[in-house]
């Protein structure tokens, strides 16, 4: 499997394309409107044929690019079922593996940042949306987000892959581009190091966070695969 990083200054998304490098089967996870014409200008280049858009979750501060890319490239829709969207050709559950060319990629509910969080994973790296960040997690005061829930799938599932595992995020407003299991789970400050359920609870609370620059258009666009707004 072959994996791209991409990224939308916009909104310091990641984009990550995937793909068989024997069949050329491609996936696109948390594209971005605004860089549709980047990525389908890449697909071709690159001779893929693209056949899935995969949401980590539904997006508050930018605009997917999933509705576009399937009518001008034929590609499906998949998010988790707990989107309340009707968009979606395919509603993901934990333990689903979707196929790509002769590989697999594996849908891992993470929720707590959203309830609809989903991590991908391929052998070797994670793909972990808004879940977990790089030295961060995402904020859970908004979209049925809740603290102790990103707690427990923080620790009790993503920190059970193997250490050496690559975390490739949904954002990062530093400049770094990758992690690994082992060093969240040293050194990320509101999750590393032992921190226990009740102070990452704590930590989280006492956050004040201003909302999301685009909250109030992206979500219902989002529902409809940034087909409106
Ligand atoms: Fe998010």
């Amino acid at each position: 499997m072959e994996v791209r990083q991409l990224f939308d200054p916009g909104s310091s998304s990641y984009s990550y394309l995937l793909w068989d490098a024997d069949t050329l089967d491609a996936a696109l996870i948390d594209p971005v409107r605004d860089m549709v014409g980047r990525d389908i200008q890449l697909i071709n280049e690159l001779g893929l044929s693209l056949r899935y858009t995969l949401e980590t979750h539904i997006h508050a501060d930018h605009i997917t690019g999933s509705g576009i890319l399937r009518s001008a490239m034929n590609s499906m829709v998949l998010a988790h079922e707990n989107c309340r969207s009707k968009c979606p050709d395919v509603l993901l559950k934990d333990g689903d593996r979707i196929p790509l060319g002769n590989n697999r990629i594996e849908v891992m509910h993470t929720p707590g940042h959203t309830d609809s969080d989903v991590s991908y994973l391929i052998p070797g790296m994670a793909f972990t949306g808004d879940t977990l960040l790089i030295r961060s997690c995402g904020r859970t005061d908004y979209q049925y987000g809740d603290a102790g829930t990103l707690f427990d799938s923080i620790t009790r599932r993503l920190f059970t892959l193997p250490g050496d595992t690559l975390v490739y995020p949904g954002h990062d407003y530093n400049g770094r581009a990758c992690s690994t299991i082992a060093e969240e789970k040293a050194y990320n400050p509101q999750l590393g190091n032992g921190t226990s359920r009740d102070r990452f609870i704590s930590i989280m609370q006492d956050l004040q966070l201003e909302q999301p620059r685009s909250f109030l258009g992206a979500l219902p666009s989002n529902l409809q695969c940034g087909l409106s707004g």
